[in-house]
């Protein structure tokens, strides 16, 4: 394949991102990586220092001087990675509502979307991976051979996000929907799909049968690579 194996997946918020993502790279032995963390965990340190969030200069700063690694699991808590700053390990606190509140206004800023750019593209050219985020087809990599931009609606975004997590959320259904509305809105600057992006829906599909539709798209992926006149066969091997 010319592109590195990367699965690009956008969407927003509760659209089933990190659900499908995180299956898929499981069936074809990818890394799983959501870079919506990296945001999440500069919003983090951010918080602790108690910088001012609408200070543009502080956050570039504070982008360039944060070493965020995005790790498997250190410990079995049942989480997707484990996720250090500055060798701190932040992965409990990167889904608390307050991180959820202010991580868009972190993300908004372009000197930290721009070092945070860099950093996942460093990850996503070493390949055989599944990027999950908002400008991953965009932005990230959009040489990507497979983008996916997956949407569903506002109800059943906000029904999935409240039964996940109900512990961190005790909130009625009402106060999740107008908080992910509200997050659609301050992220709608990253929120395009890209011209060349596989448009999914959602609403009605399980995260299996999501699952089964990329992966049919990505082993015509792998066939088109493959073989464009030939019909040799896949290099490296298509997923079974
Ligand atoms: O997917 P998430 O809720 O964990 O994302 C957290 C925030 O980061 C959200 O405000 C959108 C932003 N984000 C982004 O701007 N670009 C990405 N590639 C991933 C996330």
């Amino acid at each position: 394949m010319q592109h590195p194996a990367v699965i690009a997946i956008d969407g927003p918020a509760g659209s089933g991102k990190s659900t499908l993502g995180a299956l898929l790279a499981r069936q074809l032995g990818y890394v799983y990586f959501d870079t919506g963390v990296m945001y999440r965990a500069l919003t983090v340190v951010a918080l602790q220092q108690q910088l001012d969030l609408h200070d543009a200069a502080a956050l570039a700063t504070l982008a360039q001087r944060t070493q965020i690694e995005v790790l498997h699991p250190t410990i079995a808590d049942g989480r997707q990675y484990t996720v250090l700053a500055n060798g701190q390990d932040i992965t409990p606190e990167l889904r608390q509502p307050v991180v959820d509140q202010h991580v868009s206004f972190v993300a908004i800023q372009p000197a930290v979307r721009s070092e945070l750019v860099r950093q996942q593209r460093a990850i996503g050219t070493r390949g055989q991976v599944v990027m999950v985020g908002r400008d991953i087809g965009t932005v990230v990599m959009p040489d990507a051979p497979l983008k996916i931009y997956l949407s569903a609606s506002l109800p059943e975004r906000a029904r999935r996000r409240h039964a996940q997590h109900t512990q961190q959320h005790p909130d009625a259904l009402e106060r999740v929907a107008s908080e992910l509305a509200r997050r659609d809105q301050l992220d709608a600057h990253v929120l395009q799909p890209a011209s060349d992006a596989i448009l999914i829906n959602t609403d009605h599909l399980s995260p299996e049968e999501e699952v089964e539709r990329v992966l049919a798209l990505w082993r015509q992926e792998y066939t088109a690579a493959a073989c464009p006149t030939t019909g040799s066969p896949a290099q490296p091997h298509p997923p079974e």
